[in-house]
Order: structure tokens, then C-alpha cells, then sequence
């Protein structure tokens, strides 16, 4: 290889770094820390969501049928109508909400959803359902100590 040749080789190289960095940056969006992000949510569960429904081809939004495995804040907020099939299965809003970083879901994926009831202005469409509030949390035994420790201290 000659020079010239290097130099058209490292070029390269840097322009895929810098792709795969821009990449990165594009993805990154920003994100409250988990404290606030458990503040705002009144309701934290662990769930696998079960059904894909009502999406919007508009706002490119949907609903989730979720079984809800666990509680980790909020349990006696969840209650009446809002609970379906019997009681442990919730529908849970607010899938593809642009102001919601890591919003998207298939069925059979589980993670920890930090929601909110939603509000009356919501009402009827999302009447009696739960709204997604910040990003989906994969489930490890760490982001679950770190989401119960928030809990705690927040109480
Ligand atoms: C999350 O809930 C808070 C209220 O606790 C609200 O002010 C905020 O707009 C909600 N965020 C989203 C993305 O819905």
C-alpha cells in the first residue's frame, strides 16, 4: 500500500467512526434521572406486555394489554375498572410518545413501566388506562434494586 493508499484506508476508518459515533449521538436522547423519573410516575410495575392494540397511524401511538407481575410503587392506586381479566392485566398508553425516549414494545417483552393514570383530558380514549411516563426499564436485578431503593427513600 502506498501513501496514498494509507492515507484513503485511515480516511475510511475515520469516516466509519464517525458514523457509528453519530449514530450514538442521534440515539441519545435526553433523559431525567431515575429519582425524578420514579417521582413523577405514581405508579411503577413490572410486566409483560400480552396484546399490541389501538394504534394510532397517525401519532404512530399505541396500547398495551401488559400482566402485571409486580408492583413496586403505587398497587392501591391501580384498582376498579382500571384492572382487566380478572385482575392481573392493565392497559398501559403512551407507546411511540415522541417526548418518551426508549418507548417502543412487542409482545412478550417485559420490562418496568413507570405510568401515571390517565388524565381526564385523555378521557374516553384512554379512559381507565395507565399512561407510560418516562422510558421502559429492562428488568436485571440491578435496575430493580435501583428502582426499589428510589421508592424507599421517596416514601
Ligand atoms: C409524567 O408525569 C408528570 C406528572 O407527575 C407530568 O408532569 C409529565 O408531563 C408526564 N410525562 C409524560 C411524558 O407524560
Amino acid at each position: 500500500m502506498g501513501s496514498l493508499g494509507r492515507l484513503a484506508h485511515l480516511y475510511g476508518w475515520t469516516l466509519t467512526l464517525l458514523a457509528v459515533f453519530c449514530q450514538r449521538c442521534q440515539g441519545s436522547c435526553p433523559e431525567n434521572d431515575l429519582e425524578q423519573r420514579e417521582e413523577e410516575a405514581n405508579v411503577v410495575l413490572t410486566g409483560t406486555v400480552e396484546e399490541i392494540m389501538n394504534m394510532d397511524p397517525v401519532q404512530n401511538t399505541y396500547s398495551c394489554k401488559v400482566r402485571v407481575w409486580r408492583y413496586l410503587k403505587g398497587k392501591t392506586m391501580v384498582n376498579g375498572e382500571i384492572l382487566l381479566d380478572g385482575g392481573n392485566k392493565v392497559m398501559i398508553g403512551g407507546f411511540g410518545d415522541p417526548g418518551i425516549c426508549d418507548n417502543q414494545v412487542a409482545t412478550g417483552d417485559t420490562r418496568i413501566f413507570f405510568v401515571n393514570l390517565a388524565p381526564e383530558y385523555m378521557w374516553p380514549t384512554h379512559k381507565n388506562e395507565l399512561m407510560l411516563n418516562s422510558s421502559l426499564m429492562r428488568i436485571t436485578l440491578r435496575n430493580l434494586e435501583e428502582v426499589e431503593l428510589c421508592v424507599e427513600v421517596s416514601q
